[in-house]
Parts: C-alpha cells; sequence; structure tokens
C-alpha cells in the first residue's frame, strides 16, 4: 500500500494522455501532473535543451513526494539519459519501451509506423526499442512537428479542416508503405486518434503510446505491491508553467471531467 502521488509530467496537454488511462485503469491513484506550457514544444529543440528541461520537471515532481515518474512525452522518453534514470531514487518509465512491445505483440506484417516529434523520429528510440523485441520489423518513421501546436490550441475535432490537412500530409508517406501497426509515439497525437483512423480508411491498428505506458504503469505498481488501497477516489493536481486558462480547457475537452483546476508554476523555480 502506498498513498504517495504517481507523477506524470510532459512538455503540455499530451500527457493526459497517460492521466486518462491512469485514471481509468487506477482510480484510487492520487496524480500530480505537470505541463511544461511555458516551454511547449520539447520536440523542436536540440537534445541538450530537452535534456535539460527533463531533469527539471523531474526535479519539481520528486518535490511532490511521488511514488513513481512517468514521463509521459515521446520526445523526452526518447532523449533522457540512462544516468539521470538510474539515478532517480523511485522507478520511472517513459513510453518508449511499453509502446514499442504493446506494438510488435499487434503487428501481424511487421511493418511498423512511427510518428512522433522531429527530435523522436530523429533519435531512432522506438526503432531501437522495436527491433529489441522483433529483430525483423521493418520501421518506418515520419515527424509531425505541426501536430503538437495544433492540439495545444485545440484543433482537435475529428472534421477540423486545418488539423485534417496537415495530417493527410504527413500520413501519406505511412501508407504508401503499407504498415499494418501505426505508433502515434507522441503522447500529443492521441488526441486526433480518431481522425489518424479515418485517414487510414481504419485499416491500420493505431497504437496509443498514452494508453500502452499507463498500463505498463498499472501492471509495474500491482507487481511491486505499490498501489494506493485507499477506496475514495484519487485526488488529481494539475500544474502548468504558462497560464493554466487553455491547459483547464483542453484538459476539460480531453478528460471528460469538469475543467481541472491548474496551477501556475514560475519557470524560474524550475531553473
Ligand atoms: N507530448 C510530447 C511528446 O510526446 C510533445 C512534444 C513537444 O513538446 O514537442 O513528444
Amino acid at each position: 500500500m502506498n498513498q504517495r502521488p504517481i507523477g506524470v509530467f510532459d512538455s503540455g496537454v499530451g500527457g493526459l494522455t497517460v492521466v486518462k488511462e491512469l485514471m481509468r485503469c487506477m482510480p484510487h491513484e492520487n496524480i500530480v501532473y505537470f505541463g511544461d506550457t511555458g516551454r511547449v514544444p520539447y520536440g523542436t529543440r536540440s537534445r541538450n535543451t530537452i535534456q535539460k528541461y527533463a531533469r527539471q520537471d523531474i526535479r519539481f515532481l520528486l518535490s511532490h513526494n511521488v511514488k513513481m515518474i512517468i514521463a509521459a512525452c515521446g520526445t523526452v522518453s526518447s532523449t533522457i539519459s540512462d544516468q539521470v534514470v538510474e539515478q532517480l531514487p523511485i522507478p520511472f518509465t517513459g513510453v518508449v519501451k511499453p509502446t514499442a512491445q504493446k506494438a510488435c505483440a499487434l503487428s501481424l506484417s511487421g511493418r511498423i509506423g512511427v510518428i512522433g516529434t522531429t527530435a523522436t523520429v530523429r533519435s531512432g528510440a522506438f526503432g531501437r526499442a522495436i527491433r529489441g523485441v522483433r529483430s525483423d520489423a521493418v520501421v518506418i518513421g515520419n515527424a509531425c512537428p505541426l501536430f503538437v501546436p495544433l492540439v495545444e490550441n485545440g484543433f482537435i475535432q475529428q472534421d477540423n479542416p486545418v488539423t485534417r490537412m496537415v495530417a493527410q500530409q504527413y500520413l501519406k508517406p505511412i501508407q504508401e508503405e503499407k504498415v499494418d501497426t501505426l505508433i502515434l509515439g507522441c503522447t500529443h497525437y492521441p488526441l486526433l486518434f480518431n481522425m489518424i483512423n479515418e485517414l487510414l480508411d481504419y485499416q491500420v491498428t493505431l497504437v496509443d503510446a498514452g494508453k500502452a505506458t499507463a498500463e505498463y504503469a498499472c501492471n509495474y505498481l500491482t507487481e511491486h505491491a505499490m498501489l494506493n488501497d485507499s477506496q475514495q477516489e484519487g485526488q488529481r493536481k494539475f500544474f502548468v508553467s504558462d497560464q493554466p486558462e487553455s491547459f483547464m480547457s483542453v484538459a476539460e475537452m480531453f478528460l471528460g471531467i469538469p475543467a481541472p483546476e491548474a496551477v501556475h508554476v514560475d519557470l524560474d523555480l524550475l531553473e
């Protein structure tokens, strides 16, 4: 039994795709979420900058006495150094391994697509993780840098013409390569799940990095007897590094709960 919260972070709203699944599979868990909305996007930045931001985000969550940290961000998960992870006093997971494992289990042909931020695709981390499980896999990556700003600004309705036009262009090379499975390797992308599914004519199995990662965390906490055995609904606290309003409205739309109160964190305190 462990009543300490689970710490989840992302550059913005994307990590809510993990939170949504955590709330579904572990409703009694307390969660502390940090969205670094003052510095989003991470995916267009250099490796050093992403690593620095990740260390600061982790330090913030540790100050909230969390029992596990989830980097609910494909960009951070693809870039964070092993040394930082090994030095942590608590368990940690990113999204790459859980998602790659799930995609390998679901793919019949072994032709697996990965869409993510520029930094994620450049890192090749998903490809390495996939081939670690399935050496015969063919991995086709495509960076979709415009998706994050579109999602952060709430352009997520299935019929949104701007997002559809961008998505059609990004998905074309994936379709041409005849993948049977596509990893949504950025946690912002599941907010576009229905649109992507429709544009691929429902012919490709989509693997949601947020969901796969939440399932992994749930199994880990169960196996290590670290679950909160309270019978009450868990408390969720949200912190953001820019003005909370736009985060709250996207969060409400996505989590399907009344706008969660988000507290502003001064970036100077993180640095
Ligand atoms: N949700 C982050 C990811 O999974 C977004 C990255 C960004 O800020 O560019 O990669």
